[in-house]
C-alpha cells in the first residue's frame, strides 16, 4: 500500500473526481479528511472509507483556514493535499455575453480556492519537510476551450500556480503538480449539459476532440492522482499530466 501512514485531505471530496479520490487514496492506505462545501456529502463519503470529514468553502478565508485547522486536529499533519474542489456551470457561453460576476466567480473558485488552501497546509509541509500536492487542473487550461472562457483562464492560472509552487517548494521536500482531465462523466459534466445548446455543445465537441472518443471516469483521473500522490512519483514536480484519452497531448 503505498499510502501507509500517511495523511490526506481532498477539496471537494463529496463528489465526481474528489469522491473517487478520496477511496482511492484511502485504499491505499492513507487516512484521508473528505472536505467540501456540501457537509452532508463529505461526511457520507468520509463515512465509507472510514475517514473524517469538515466543512470547508474554498470562496471564503475564514472557512479554508478552520477547515484546514480541523483536518490536522483530526488526522495530524497532512502529507497529501487535493485541489480538487472546483468546476461550476457559471460562465459557459460566448465570452462576449458573460456577465462579469460569471467570470469573477469562476476564478475564485477554480484559482483563488487552489491558491487559498494550499497556502493554509504547505508551510506546515515545507517545516515537516515533506508532502505532496496535487492541483485539479483541466485540459480547458492547456489547450484553451471555446465556449468556457473563464474557466479555462483559471485552469490555466492553477497550471502555472502548480509550476511557481514546485519550484519554490523543492528544497523543501515538498512536491507539487497537476492533472488535467477531460471530459469525465462526473455530476459537473451533466450539469453542462443542463446549461442549454452551449453547454451540450461544450460537452459533445470535448468528447469529439478525444482521441478515444468517450468521456473518461473518475477513477481514472483518481489513478492518476494516487501515483502523484505517492512515493512512486518521487522525482516528479511541477508537471501537468492528461488524464483526457489525448486531447491536447500537451
Ligand atoms: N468532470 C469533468 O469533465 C472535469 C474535467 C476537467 C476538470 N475537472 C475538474 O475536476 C474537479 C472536480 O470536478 P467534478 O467533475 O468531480 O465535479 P463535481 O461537481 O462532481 O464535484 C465538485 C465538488 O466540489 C465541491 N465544491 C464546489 N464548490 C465548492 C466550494 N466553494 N468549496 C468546497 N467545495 C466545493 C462540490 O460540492 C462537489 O462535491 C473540478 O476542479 C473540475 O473543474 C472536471
Amino acid at each position: 500500500m503505498r499510502l501507509e501512514g500517511r495523511t490526506a485531505m481532498v477539496t471537494g471530496g463529496a463528489s465526481g473526481i474528489g469522491a473517487a479520490t478520496a477511496r482511492r487514496l484511502a485504499a491505499e492506505g492513507a487516512r484521508v479528511v473528505v472536505a467540501d462545501v456540501d457537509e452532508a456529502g463529505a461526511r457520507e463519503v468520509a463515512g465509507e472509507l472510514d475517514g473524517e470529514a469538515v466543512a470547508m468553502d474554498v470562496l471564503d478565508l475564514d472557512s479554508v483556514s478552520a477547515g484546514a485547522r480541523a483536518a490536522e486536529a483530526a488526522v495530524g499533519p497532512l502529507d497529501v493535499l487535493v485541489n480538487n474542489a472546483g468546476g461550476g456551470d457559471r460562465g459557459v457561453g460566448w465570452f462576449v455575453h458573460i456577465a462579469p460576476e460569471d467570470w469573477e466567480f469562476q476564478l475564485r473558485l477554480n484559482l483563488h480556492g487552489v491558491l487559498a488552501v494550499t497556502q493554509q497546509v504547505v508551510g506546515g509541509m515545507r517545516e515537516r519537510r515533506r508532502g505532496a500536492i496535487v492541483n485539479v487542473a483541466s485540459e480547458a487550461g492547456r489547450g484553451g476551450s471555446e465556449m468556457n472562457v473563464p474557466y479555462s483562464a483559471a485552469k490555466a492560472g492553477v497550471i502555472g500556480f502548480t509550476k511557481a509552487v514546485a519550484r519554490e517548494f523543492a528544497r523543501y521536500g515538498v512536491r507539487c503538480n497537476a492533472v488535467a482531465p477531460g471530459p469525465i462523466e462526473t455530476p459537473l459534466l451533466d450539469a453542462l449539459t443542463r446549461g442549454g445548446e452551449a453547454g451540450d455543445r461544450l460537452r459533445q465537441g470535448m468528447i469529439a476532440a478525444t482521441r478515444m472518443g468517450r468521456a473518461g471516469t473518475a477513477d481514472e483521473v483518481a489513478a492518476v492522482i494516487a501515483f502523484l500522490a505517492s512515493d512512486d512519483s518521487s522525482f516528479v514536480t511541477g508537471e501537468t499530466i492528461g488524464v483526457s484519452g489525448g486531447l491536447t497531448m500537451m
